[in-house]
């Protein structure tokens, strides 16, 4: 009565639509419609650093990359074209990638790479992220210079849970070498040594008055008003070390990690892991005059093999307009701010500990029902016959979860599994725990050899995971920042030593664990996170320093579909490149 006739079918319609897509039920998730294109053209370029010029991989000639821009629920289409000697993916790192595994980008783990004078497009939805996530190329050492940030802001009527900042600025910490990253990596797995250093740290690619040879149009310059609030959206994007940043006399409210809002607190010291983001508020001093600051990024590590490039980069908070051309010597006499020691470990476990969701809800599995303990951290392979290593004890570096070595396929894992190729291309019996325990943080083991192997773990959909990541000491305790594609998870326990299953689970954070995509293992300790299941495909994880990646800290996930038609991986576009 009174009901157009054409209104049940639409309300039969509408509730369907609504059981099949729960998440489109909440305006919080729902595809805004827009749908935003960008080209990639991957060409050499020359850039200009210490008195060196050098050919890079760049993304439109430019270095660090272009930004690329969206909303919240908007649809982001990239064609990536490759007219550069090398093969090259794309990963947009903390990219949710619901359903659509296609785009996540790392070679041979979701895609062959994109051959010289192929293109492929990446084509995926933002759901559900808003802060600040980068791209980088997934394939060798080429994200050496091929990377770039991924500013997402919130949807079109909502706001940031904090005062708006008067301007936001990507801080992008890079690392640059004057040789060729690709002879550097292909040096060290030839001879079984650690990578030669870089030679530089850089803030939005520039290196700063600190090294040798530096031109004043090298150092990064912050220019800002008094009294105004900054948004720096932070990014580590070096290849092989975690850093400490800092600026004298200024603090930092940190409002985000990951993409993920967190409760805030005030710092003066940032840490920040290669693959990590952060969206942190700077308010700048009532100064009438034109002060200069300066701010400063150096590493933090504990390797006990190798040496690492222990440089600082600087640039400089300039107030009122201070644009004038400056020289280095004077910029040098201004005083470095003062960051903890190289080694402040303790520094990086409470800095760990300060992060909390912002929430509600934090949707923290409360459940587990897939309980996984992996061990990471550095081991050694035989040097071949008529060969001289120079790794450890004249074998070779290498490095490992659970021991196992992850040896990359030729053909990509997601395809292999799409086209029902699974059992040739790779094995589902990665270890839930490690085959041969030990005391994990105490004197190594006798034998230290890696094994190598192709395995992935299997996950029913939507279950419920808990991972706990124990770092071992062999061949020296180190940090180790693991990265997950395709999820967050919530960071729900870390400690010092050897993890103890019965003791330290009744002190995990069920309530307001921090959610992110990548987190320390800490340097002789460990990390236990929890995430659920939900999006089909294959997943890769592993050590974002980048060295211990080309060794074998790394592992894939492989999350089945669910039954319903919208738990399904979609199937492969058509352009997808072939091996
Ligand atoms: Cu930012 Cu698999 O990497």
């Amino acid at each position: 009565m009174g009901v157009p006739s054409t209104f049940f079918p639409a309300i039969l319609f509408l509730s369907c639509f609504i059981c099949l897509y729960p998440d489109l039920a909440t305006a919080k998730h729902a595809a805004t419609g827009v749908t935003r294109h960008y080209k990639f053209n991957i060409r050499m370029h020359n850039v200009t650093r210490l008195c060196g010029t050098k050919s890079i991989v760049t993304v439109n000639g430019k270095f660090p990359g272009p930004r690329i821009i969206a909303r919240e629920g908007d649809r982001l289409v990239i064609k990536v074209v490759n007219h550069v000697p090398y093969n090259i993916s794309i990963h947009w790192h903390g990219i949710r990638q619901l359903r659509s595994g296609w785009a996540d980008g790392p070679a041979y783990i979701t895609q062959c790479p994109i051959q010289t004078g192929q293109s492929y497009v990446y084509n995926y939805s933002i759901i559900g992220q808003t802060g600040t996530l980068w791209y980088h190329a997934h394939v060798s050492w080429i994200r050496s210079t091929l990377y770039g940030p991924i500013v997402i802001l919130p949807r079109r009527n909502t706001s940031y849970p904090f005062l708006k900042p008067y301007k936001e600025v990507p801080i992008m910490f890079g690392e640059w070498w004057k040789a060729d990253t690709e002879a550097v990596i292909n040096q060290a797995l030839q001879t079984g040594a650690g990578p030669n250093n870089s030679d530089a740290y850089t803030i939005n690619g520039l290196p700063g008055p600190l090294y040798n040879c530096s031109q004043p149009k090298e150092t990064f310059r912050l220019n800002v008003k008094p009294g105004k609030t900054y948004m720096l959206r932070l990014i580590n994007a070096a290849l092989n070390d975690e850093l400490f940043f800092k600026i004298t006399n200024h603090t930092f409210t940190v409002v985000d990690a990951d993409a993920s809002y967190v409760k805030p607190f005030e710092t003066d010291t940032i840490y920040i892991t290669p693959g990590q983001t952060s969206n942190v508020l700077l308010k700048t001093k009532n100064l009438t005059s034109n002060a200069r600051f300066l701010m400063a990024a150096r590493p933090y590590s504990t390797a006990a093999s190798g040496t690492f490039d222990n440089t600082t980069v600087v640039g400089v908070l300039e107030y009122n307009r201070n644009t004038m051309q400056f020289s280095n010597t004077s910029i040098k006499n201004l005083p470095l701010p003062p960051l903890p020691a190289i080694n402040a470990t303790s520094y990086v476990a409470n800095w760990t500990n300060k992060f909390r969701s912002l929430g509600p809800p934090v949707n923290v599995p409360q459940t587990v029902q897939n309980r996984y303990f992996f061990t990471v951290g550095l081991g050694n392979d035989l040097c071949p016959k008529n060969q001289t290593c120079q790794g450890p004890n004249g074998t070779k570096f290498a490095a490992s979860v659970n021991n196992i070595s992850f040896s990359l396929p030729t053909t990509a894992l997601l395809q292999a599994r799409f086209f029902g190729k699974s059992n040739s291309i790779f094995s589902t019996n990665f270890p839930t725990s490690p085959l041969h325990p030990f005391n994990y943080t105490g004197p190594p083991p006798n034998n230290t050899f890696v094994s190598h192997g192709t395995k992935v773990v299997v996950l029913p959909y939507n279950t419920t995971v808990e991972l706990v990541m124990q770092g071992t000491t062999i061949f020296g305790a180190e940090n180790h920042p693991l990265h997950l594609h395709g999820f967050n998870f919530y960071v729900v326990g870390q400690g010092a030593g050897n993890f103890n299953s019965t003791t330290d689970p009744a002190n995990f954070n069920l309530v307001d664990p921090v959610e992110r995509n990548t987190v320390g293992v800490p340097s002789g300790g460990w990390v236990a996170v929890r995430f659920r299941a939900d999006n089909p495909g294959v997943w890769f994880m592993h050590c974002h320093i980048e060295i211990h990646l080309s060794w074998g800290l790394r592992m894939a996930w492989a999350v089945m579909d669910g039954k319903l038609p919208n738990q399904k991986l979609l199937p492969p576009p058509s352009d997808l490149p072939k091996c």
